[in-house]
Parts: structure tokens; C-alpha cells; sequence
């Protein structure tokens, strides 16, 4: 018995040494982050670069609630990491601060649609309204009708202006449809002594378009454009967060405008330059560099685009991934040389029409329900806003222009992918 102790006891020491040695290097090694939080997606920055104007925009548009009049509904529009939420919510700060201080009746109630059990259904979006009204409401045993009598009743209660901010509207006209958009800008005019102005933000256009008519005019009394940033205006966000994020002199000159540029490659994110460089400086510290270099850089975006591309792939409705398919299959050709009679395979944009004729082809094949060509034509633009494919347009003279699809994957993960949507569409 004291034998087995005595053995176990240098068992422990022994695995204690190996770990042991690498948390003293780890705690030895000069540290490369300052401060790591900064660099999430959720932290405030103070100074919000090369938005003046947007962020005028919208005050303007905004203001007049401090006079008690009824500022437009806007409807604010820009791709994904553009600053839109960043910007909103600094208006709606100081828009907020100054009506307490001034004691002006001003509400806002800021929704983020996408988050879950808040923004699933109207039910659960009305009760959150309620919600950040004051007024707690059973989650269940009310009807939507009497819910929305409630809700006239919170806002009406007295004269004030309630500013409801719904970010990332699509989601929820995806969950709950538009009905509660149609409802709720209905309201307005039935209230005798409130007013309420709704501001409605989205990366995703398509979505919009399958709202009524008559909702989308009334959201759109204003409309703002955010237009992605360059890369010289993500470097200069980078910077002021660097600065914070890491020790001194941890980085590369060359990570920064590394980092921007390839943020910048698609359309100017700032939200996938701040994840790359946090990414990298990850990277650099698991490898016990004292440096992040701009090799590190390189790993990190090898590492999220792959990540990023396999997760909305695998993630895609089949009709999605079928159109995918197709299109990559389209637009690999074989090249046959003359000379030497070797075939190579090239990768050339394709159409419209030839996806779609061989979208029908393998639909009809695997038994899957075939969509009409406009649908197609829909499921197509969707995914160019998820960047998985891009379009040009090229003249043809008098013959018109004609729309060419490109597959937008590093080609090192083509193969990846046709072996996914493969497995997953049952393509032998
Ligand atoms: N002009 C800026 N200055 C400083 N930081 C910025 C700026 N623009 C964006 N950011 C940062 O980039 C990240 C993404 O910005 P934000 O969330 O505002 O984008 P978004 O347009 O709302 O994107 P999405 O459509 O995906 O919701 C945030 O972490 C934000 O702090
Ligand atoms: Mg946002």
C-alpha cells in the first residue's frame, strides 16, 4: 500500500514538472496583451473614427424629439461591421443624456432583433417593448390583440416621445414575419398625446424585400447608406484600439496595414479587422512570441475565413446549397492545351442561366423541389451578401449587360467545400 502511494506520488510530480514548465514559461514570457476586451465586438469604443457625418445624420434626423416633435422613421442600411451600431448607440446616448438633464419626456427602447427569446416572435418582441416601458407582462395567457392594446396603453400614458431603435430588423421579419412592423407603424396615428418614431437597421437588404409596401415607404420617412470602410480608415480604428489592447512595442509595424488590407478585401469590416488582430496576438502568444508578426496575421485569416466560410455553408438551407453547388460547378471548366494535349481545370464566372439549368438538372436527380428562376435569382444575390460569391457586370454593347457570377472562395478550399455540400445534398 505505501509502495502504490510512494508510486503515484512521483507519477504526480512527474506530470506536475511537464505542466509546470510550461505555465513558467508562459508566466515568463513578456505578456503581449495590454488589455484583450478592447478588441471585442461588445466594447464601446470612446472615439468613433471617420463617422462624423453619419453620426451628424442621424442627430440631425433624431433631434427633433428634444423639441417634443416627432423625429422621421429611419431606416439605416450598410454591410456588416460598417459602424452602424457603434454610431446608434452614440446618439442614443447623448440623445438620452441631455433629455434627462433637460428633463424632456423622451423614451428610447433599443432591441437587438437577433437576440434569442427577445425578438423570436410579435408576442416576445411586444413584451419586450412593454418591458423596457416598465410594464412586466406574463409571458403567456394574454392575447396578441390585448398585448398590443397594452402597448398603445404604455406609450400613451403620457406626452413623451418614444424612440424604438430595432437593430437588425431582417431578424426579425425572418422569425416573426412584417406583420409586427405593419402593426407597429400603425400606431402612430391612433395616439392622442405620445409619439412614437421607429429606427429600423439591417446589413441585409433582401430581406426588405419581402416586406409589404406600405411598411417599408413608412419605415423609409429618412434613409442612411453606411458605406464600408477603406482600408486606411480601418487602419486608423485599429490604431486607437492597439494602443490599449497590447504592450508597448508587441507589435510589427507592418500587423496593422497587414490587418487592414485584408479586412478591407471584400468590403471594409472593421468588426473582422478588430477579431484578426486579437486573432493574431492569440496566435503569437501561443506560439511564446514576444512579437506579433505579420505571419501571425496571415495564420489568423487563413484560420477565420475557413472558419467563417465552413459555418455559413454547413449552415444553409439545401435550396441554398444547391444553388451553391451549382454555381461552383459552373464555373469550373476544363482548359484543353493543344500542345501538349494536357486538360487543366480553370475556374471562369458563370450566368444566371447556366446555373439555374444545372441547378434543375440535380434537383430533379436528388428528388429536391425545383424553385422558379426568380427564386433562384434571389437565393443567388443572398449569397453574394454573404460574401461567398461575387458579381460583375459586363457590357455587351448594344446587346445590353449581362450579370457574371464569380465563386468568391480562396481556391485552396474549393475541394472543402464541394465535399460538404456534397455529404450534405446526398451527391454521390
Ligand atoms: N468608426 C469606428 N470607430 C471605432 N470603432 C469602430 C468603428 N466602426 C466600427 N467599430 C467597431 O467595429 C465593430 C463593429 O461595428 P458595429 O457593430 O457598429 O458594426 P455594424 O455596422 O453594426 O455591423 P452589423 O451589421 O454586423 O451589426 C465594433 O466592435 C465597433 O466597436
Ligand atoms: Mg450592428
Amino acid at each position: 500500500m505505501e509502495h502504490a502511494i510512494a508510486d503515484l506520488g512521483v507519477q504526480v510530480e512527474k506530470k506536475r514538472d511537464d505542466l509546470d514548465e510550461f505555465f513558467d514559461e508562459f508566466i515568463n514570457s513578456k505578456p503581449i496583451f495590454n488589455d484583450k476586451s478592447v478588441l471585442q465586438s461588445n466594447y464601446n469604443p470612446d472615439k468613433i473614427q471617420h463617422r462624423e457625418d453619419y453620426i451628424k445624420d442621424i442627430a440631425k434626423i433624431l433631434a427633433p424629439a428634444l423639441r417634443k416633435e416627432r423625429p422621421s422613421n429611419l431606416f439605416i442600411y450598410g454591410k456588416t461591421g460598417t459602424g452602424k451600431t457603434t454610431c446608434i448607440n452614440h446618439v442614443l446616448n447623448k440623445i438620452s443624456n441631455i433629455a434627462h438633464t433637460r428633463e424632456i419626456p423622451l423614451e428610447v427602447i433599443s432591441i437587438n432583433c437577433k437576440l434569442k427569446k427577445v425578438a423570436d416572435t410579435e408576442y416576445r418582441i411586444i413584451l419586450e417593448i412593454l418591458k423596457q416601458l416598465g410594464r412586466e407582462m406574463p409571458s403567456t395567457g394574454i392575447s396578441t390583440n390585448e398585448l398590443y392594446k397594452e402597448l398603445y396603453d404604455a406609450i400613451e400614458q403620457k406626452k413623451r416621445t418614444v424612440l424604438l431603435v430595432l437593430d437588425e430588423i431582417d431578424s426579425l421579419i425572418k422569425k416573426a414575419g412584417d406583420e409586427i412592423l405593419y402593426n407597429l407603424t400603425r400606431i402612430n396615428p391612433e395616439l392622442k398625446q405620445a409619439e412614437i418614431s421607429i429606427v429600423g437597421i439591417t446589413n441585409d437588404l433582401t430581406v426588405m424585400d419581402t416586406v409589404d409596401a406600405r411598411v417599408k415607404s413608412s419605415l423609409n420617412e429618412e434613409e442612411l447608406v453606411f458605406l464600408p470602410y477603406n482600408a486606411v480608415q480601418i487602419q486608423d480604428i485599429l490604431g486607437d484600439r492597439a494602443i490599449m489592447a497590447f504592450h508597448s512595442e508587441v507589435l510589427d509595424e507592418e500587423v496593422i496595414p497587414r490587418c487592414s488590407a485584408y479586412a478591407a478585401r471584400e468590403h471594409g469590416d472593421a468588426r473582422r479587422a478588430l477579431e484578426l488582430l486579437r486573432f493574431a496576438g492569440e496566435i503569437a502568444e501561443r506560439e511564446g512570441s514576444d512579437k506579433v508578426l505579420p505571419g501571425h496575421i496571415d495564420t489568423a485569416d487563413k484560420k477565420t475565413e475557413r472558419n467563417r466560410i465552413i459555418d455559413v455553408i454547413k449552415s444553409q438551407p439545401k435550396q441554398f446549397q444547391l444553388v451553391n453547388y451549382a454555381i461552383i460547378k459552373t464555373s469550373m471548366k476544363e482548359k484543353h492545351n493543344l500542345v501538349t494535349s494536357k486538360k487543366t481545370q480553370i475556374i471562369e464566372p458563370t450566368t444566371t442561366g447556366a446555373v439555374y439549368d444545372y441547378y434543375n438538372k440535380v434537383a430533379k436527380e436528388l428528388g429536391i423541389v425545383t424553385l422558379s428562376l426568380r427564386r433562384i435569382s434571389d437565393i443567388i444575390i443572398e449569397l453574394e451578401v454573404l460574401g461567398l460569391i461575387n458579381f460583375k457586370i459586363v457590357s455587351k454593347g448594344r446587346y445590353g449587360r449581362t450579370r457574371f457570377i464569380s465563386v468568391g472562395l480562396p481556391k485552396t478550399l474549393y475541394k472543402e467545400v464541394l465535399d460538404i455540400l456534397r455529404e450534405d445534398l446526398s451527391i454521390s
